[in-house]
């Protein structure tokens, strides 16, 4: 019997030769596949140029499965066996012919109710064209739903978002369209509302009366990979603030919403959003630090790392202070920092409380050790909660402890991948965890100024060694607020 939440549907994937198709994709639909999650009367379409058929394709599905989770079990010969190839071409019209055809052939043949996901894959800058291609071409009128799922960049700047937006609109209504923020299917990203809004210790001490800045981290080991194209003209602001970053930072600060919907939840982060204070050009210096790698003990630096990066001002780290000026948030400084070579890898967020005025219990009794709250998202899941307690023994000095609560997970092998879970919210029209386009807006207007100011003048990099924290600026960004970056690993 078909329920509602494991409809049947053909999944149409653009771009199916390349990498995040390879890489998250793929195994994702399989776990889906495994776990039940997901009809057996299934589909996966792929496109590409390549002229693959569909045995090279389904060799391709197997082995990108094999590598993601060292799969052995027969069922994915059977599980491949749901994947067709059709190559394509996305500027002509036949190619959606074409498609047409596969998709009432497979329609009929696994019965799928007429439910189609279109999922782009691909270079952004295809996306409008794609989208108006799909409904002139009569792709939307199929006997089910239709949905449009979107990989960023969601446009350059505010503008070729705004007009990349108005394309799309043009063929699909807001709620088909689902903009993929990977960092909206992390386990613990989804976990903060939950924290925040399910304990009371830690939801009414949530504001600027109690909490005296939060930090939120996303740094990573790896450089640009074989992506220096696409990087050199995203640089980390795009590539991470303006989604992962400021996400982040909408649910650490967003107000209650008053039911779980989504609507009721992006207000609310909307809302966030638009409180952000804006950068003005000359202050650029007081709230934000961009930094470029250069040779360290991870290797190369980033303008060795292929010939086109030679001269390159594109930052690869932005550490930036971001005030929400509203009644909860007004005084405490949200900080982000985000880079490529930096000296681990880890996602995780600070939540540090206001420090008692003076510690009785310390032999110095200016020395602080106030209270935070870590909510770690990568690798490892969970949250732990700094406190002070006494020593044991004679006395009463006091100590700090940690309480800490594990995910029994090994990096996202446990917990489901984002990838797996967002792919399903698209299967049962959930749009919780993707970005609204008012989303996509205020966080492109908020990033153009810093980029903008940035544009003005000349950075001086390199300007940390690939391996290190980031430049020393990051640092003296939080030194004369008073405070400093704790620690990336307890
Ligand atoms: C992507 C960026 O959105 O996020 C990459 O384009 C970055 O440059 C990646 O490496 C980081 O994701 P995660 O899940 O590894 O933190």
């Amino acid at each position: 019997m078909k329920t509602i939440d494991k409809p049947n549907v053909v999944i149409v994937i653009f771009g199916a030769t390349g990498d995040l198709s390879k890489r998250k994709l793929f195994p994702s639909i399989y776990r889906l596949y495994q776990s039940g999650k997901i009809g057996k009367d299934f589909a996966v379409i792929g496109l590409a140029r390549r002229p693959w058929t569909n045995d090279i394709f389904r060799e391709k599905v197997c082995e990108s499965v094999q590598v993601a989770d060292q799969e052995k079990e027969n069922d994915l010969q059977a599980f491949a066996s749901h994947f067709y190839y059709q190559p394509f071409d996305v500027t002509d019209t036949s190619s959606y012919n074409h498609l047409n055809t596969l998709l009432h052939e497979l329609e009929g043949h696994y019965e799928t109710d007429g439910n189609r996901i279109f999922y782009l894959a691909m270079a952004p800058e295809y996306f409008g064209s794609i989208a108006k291609e799909i409904e002139q071409n009569g792709l939307k009128d199929g006997a089910g739903w239709t949905r449009l799922v979107i990989e960023k960049p969601f446009g350059h700047d505010f503008e070729s978002a705004k007009e990349l937006n108005s394309q799309i609109r043009l063929a699909f209504d807001e709620d088909q369209i689902y903009r993929i923020d990977h960092y909206l299917g992390k386990e613990m990203v989804q976990n903060i509302e939950v924290i925040r809004f399910a304990n009371g210790i830690f939801e009414h001490l949530w504001n600027n009366r109690f909490i005296s800045n939060i930090q939120v981290t996303s740094s990573e080991k790896l450089g640009v990979e074989d992506r220096a194209r696409y990087y050199d003209r995203s640089g980390a602001t795009r590539d991470m603030v303006q989604n992962h970053m400021l996400q982040m930072v909408a649910l650490l600060a967003m107000e209650p919403p008053i039911k779980l919907t989504p609507d009721e939840i992006r207000s609310e982060k909307v809302k966030v959003l638009r409180a952000m204070r804006n950068v003005e050009h000359e202050q650029v210096d007081d709230y934000f630090v961009r930094g470029q790698y250069g040779p360290g003990s991870l290797g190369k630096g980033y303008r060795e790392e292929a010939p086109e990066l030679e001269n390159s001002t594109t930052e690869t780290y932005v550490a930036g202070k971001v005030m929400i000026d509203n009644y909860r948030w007004a005084g405490v400084p949200f900080y982000i920092r985000t880079g490529k070579k930096m000296k681990e890898k880890s996602i995780k967020i600070v939540v540090e409380f206001k420090d008692i005025p003076m510690n009785l219990y310390y032999k110095h009794r200016a020395e602080k050790h106030p209270n935070l709250l870590v909510i770690n998202i990568q690798p490892n899941e969970g949250i732990t909660l700094h406190l002070n307690a006494k020593k044991a023994g004679v006395g009463s000095i006091a100590q700090p402890i940690q309480l800490s609560y594990t995910h029994s997970s090994i990096d996202g092998i446990n917990t489901p991948e984002a990838y797996e879970k967002l792919i399903y919210d698209c299967i049962i029209g959930d749009t919780t965890n993707f970005t609204h386009w008012d989303e996509v807006a205020y966080s492109w207007k908020f990033v153009d100024a810093v980029l903008d100011a940035w544009s003005k003048k000349e950075p001086n990099f390199p300007n940390y060694p690939a391996g290190s924290m980031g430049p020393e600026a990051a640092n003296r960004l939080l030194e004369k607020d008073g405070f400093h970056w704790w620690p990336i690993l307890d």
